[in-house]
């Protein structure tokens, strides 16, 4: 099996959620499979939590209740997404191995009693997960019910980073293997500062809780390393199950939610991306990092359609505030992920359970039961992404890449940077959200990946940057792209060392500029932006500012005051047939505008004409193309449209008008948004 045309033998979108009928008498499982015929449902995941029912005890297993109800989903033809329950191991593991527990940095053993509490370094874990795996694909590799399987829960959360004897030992071994040689460590983790030389292996250890600031080198490393345990303990449970089935593997990301697991790596190792998305509900504009996120989800699959293998019907549990989803909101997200790649719409979960640490979820069945909104609404989505199947398989249509590198945000949120202000996650939302709201469609991308394809790429927050992959970008402007990179970018090399030659001093060619120093700004403080040819007023930033140096850019805007006042605050440069642009401040929402038309326009990128809020995104397939436009507004908008609206039916001769919260999916070859309807809902 391939990663290339791996997808579940399903018809259309797949449509369900996670399935936990181990939690329910039989008769419900009835009840179930009724309502999810109603509902239209037609994939579930089954077991991701199960592993105690399942293996009893060591080498035991009981599989009446799982070939039960794996044939009565088949009988109703539910198909199955099969989990391995790898994420929760038993009471008896833990009990004949104390020494498969998770310790933390601070050195505290997580005990049993949740999920999440297993070493994955531990040899006993990893001989259990893959006798467990094993067991499941011999049984289940060829019942027509299972079309995919799901290998784990979310690797790295809730706990990434492990701090066991077993870890520290596979770390040693991990070293050697990258390293070979002591002295070459020594090099890379910079220890000839604070007399931190090694002179034997076994004195190395991880980056466990110190008095001061551990080596940064060595803390990279550990996120290297931890990503690498998380992904052998996948690799073997997926080998397991390859050798005894075919039907396409995957394990569920957390896409911009979790930092332990690098996504593009990780991309290469399963049959098909899925990822699962919860909205901060604090944001009030949850939509923006959903959108990040889904983005995220297509991009590192290399633009393939993609599962959404949970979201929520309404709240979650585990934020400080749990807020509800308002009437609309849950068929706006689902169609947005479907707008951005995913051609599998799932939740967390089919039926609300009635204890336990997640009885306040929402779920496709909430408590209150089929006579509540949420339930129509899960109902009414089934209905429409019927009505969708046609788009399945077609694909994003993106031009803009921003960089997404996850080394780098490790490294670059390691502790004492030169301002708290700053991090990577703010960077890439900053300028996403901009795009976002212009109405440009991003694909995430490496700075080493070939860019030759889009107009602009984006480097928000590429604090470390390898000689070479600076080499991939100054090619990239050298041959006519346009680049656009913020401060605190290309400061360090793989090593967390500084590069030499200034700060940024590897994009030089492509930016003209290097940086003598940085300037923050203390808490709360701004300072102003000239920016003549647009505005009289200066523009306004904060918590950044440096001493830019030209080296043949030219200076667009200078700092009217603050530290860095009089130097050069955003320049451009040309380099071969392209444009460098570098900013060397955080610009406040106005002042992004302000600098990104003006990139645009060298980029040759027309920013959309909807009105703010409504969100528009093209998918593309042989014989047509699909625009999908998302009303987040609560009044109507008009939209100019030539097509069919596969959700309401509707033909459109030239214009879609499109109630408050609504969505439409518009079969068309041209959509250009107009005007926002006053009062008309
Ligand atoms: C995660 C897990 C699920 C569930 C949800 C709740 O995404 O994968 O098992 O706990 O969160 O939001």
């Amino acid at each position: 099996m391939t990663s290339t045309d791996a997808w579940p033998s399903i018809r259309g979108i797949a449509y369900g959620g996670d399935y936990t009928p181990e939690q329910w008498p039989r008769e419900v499982w009835l009840e179930d499979v009724a309502l999810m015929r109603e509902a239209g449902v037609n994939l579930v995941s089954v077991g991701i939590f199960a592993w105690a029912l399942i293996e009893t005890s060591e080498g035991v297993f009981d599989f009446s209740w799982l070939d039960e109800l794996l044939d009565l989903l088949h009988d109703n033809g539910i198909s199955v997404d099969l989990g391995t329950p790898t994420a929760s191991p038993p009471a008896w593991l833990f009990a004949q191995h104390p020494d498969a527990r998770v310790v933390s940095r601070e050195g505290v053993v997580m005990g049993f009693g949740s999920r999440g509490m297993a070493s994955h370094s531990s040899p006993a874990y990893r001989d259990a997960v893959v006798r467990i795996a094993s067991a499941l694909a011999e049984r289940y590799g060829e019942h027509p019910a299972v079309v995919m399987w799901h290998v784990h829960n979310e690797y790295g959360v809730p706990v990434g980073e492990d701090y066991s004897t077993h870890s520290v030992r596979a770390f040693r071994e991990w070293l050697q293997g990258r390293y070979g040689s002591l002295d070459a460590l020594n090099a890379a983790w910079g220890t000839a500062f604070w007399g931190q030389r090694y002179g034997a292996w076994e004195h190395v250890g991880a980056p466990a809780a110190t008095p001061s600031v551990a080596n940064p080198a060595q803390r990279l490393d550990f996120a290297r390393f931890t990503d690498h345990q998380l992904r052998a303990c996948f690799v073997a449970e997926r080998d397991a199950i390859r050798a005894r089935a075919s039907q396409p593997i995957t394990t569920n990301f957390m896409a911009n939610q979790s930092w332990t697991t690098d996504m593009w790596a990780w991309a290469r190792e399963v049959d098909i991306v899925s990822d699962d998305h919860y909205l901060w509900a604090a944001d009030p504009e949850g939509e923006i990092g959903l959108a990040i996120a889904a983005d995220l989800s297509r991009s590192v699959g290399g633009g393939k359609p993609w599962i959404l293998m949970e979201h929520s019907t309404s709240a979650v549990n585990w934020q400080p505030r749990n807020i509800a989803k308002r009437p609309g909101e849950l068929a706006r997200n689902s169609l947005t992920h479907l707008a951005r790649g995913a051609d599998a719409i799932l939740f967390f979960q089919w039926r609300a359970s009635r204890y336990g640490a997640e009885k306040f979820h929402s779920a496709m069945i909430p408590h209150a039961g089929t006579g509540s909104r949420v339930w129509r609404e899960v109902v009414e989505l089934g209905g429409t992404l019927a009505q969708l199947e046609e788009i399945r398989g077609s694909r994003v249509v993106a031009d803009v890449a921003m960089l997404w590198d996850f080394e780098s945000f490790w490294a670059q949120d390691l502790e004492w940077r030169p301002s708290v202000d700053v991090t990577h996650a703010e960077q890439v939302r900053a300028f996403y959200e901009r795009l976002w709201r212009d109405g440009i469609t991003v694909d995430f991308a490496l700075p080493g990946q070939d860019l030759s394809g889009y107009r602009l790429v984006v480097a928000p927050a590429q604090y470390m940057l390898s000689e070479r992959d600076a080499a991939n970008l100054n090619r990239y402007v050298e041959q006519g792209g346009t680049l656009l990179v913020s401060f605190f970018s290309a400061i360090v090399d793989e090593n967390d060392a500084v590069h030499a030659g200034g700060f940024g001093a590897p994009l030089e060619p492509s930016l003209g500029v290097v940086v003598e120093e940085f300037l923050p700004l203390r808490e709360g403080a701004t300072c102003g932006v000239s920016w003549p040819a647009e505005s009289a007023a200066p523009l306004v930033a904060d918590a950044w500012a440096e001493d830019v140096v030209l080296r043949g850019a030219e200076a667009i805007a200078t700092y009217v005051d603050g530290p860095g006042a009089g130097r050069p605050a955003i320049t451009r440069n040309r380099h071969g047939v392209g444009v460098g642009w570098y900013v060397s401040t955080r610009l406040d929402a106005v002042g992004l505008a302000t600098l990104a038309s003006a990139v645009y326009r060298d980029a040759g990128v027309t920013p959309s004409d909807a009105p703010e809020g409504v969100e528009i995104v093209r998918r593309r397939s042989d014989a047509a193309e699909y625009t999908i436009v998302v009303n987040h507004r609560d009044e109507a908008v008009r939209v100019s449209a030539q097509g069919t609206d596969l959700v309401s039916g509707v033909e459109l001769d030239g214009e879609l008008q499109l109630p408050g919260g609504a969505v439409a999916v518009v079969r068309t070859s041209r959509v250009l948004a107009r005007e926002v309807v006053a009062g008309l809902r």
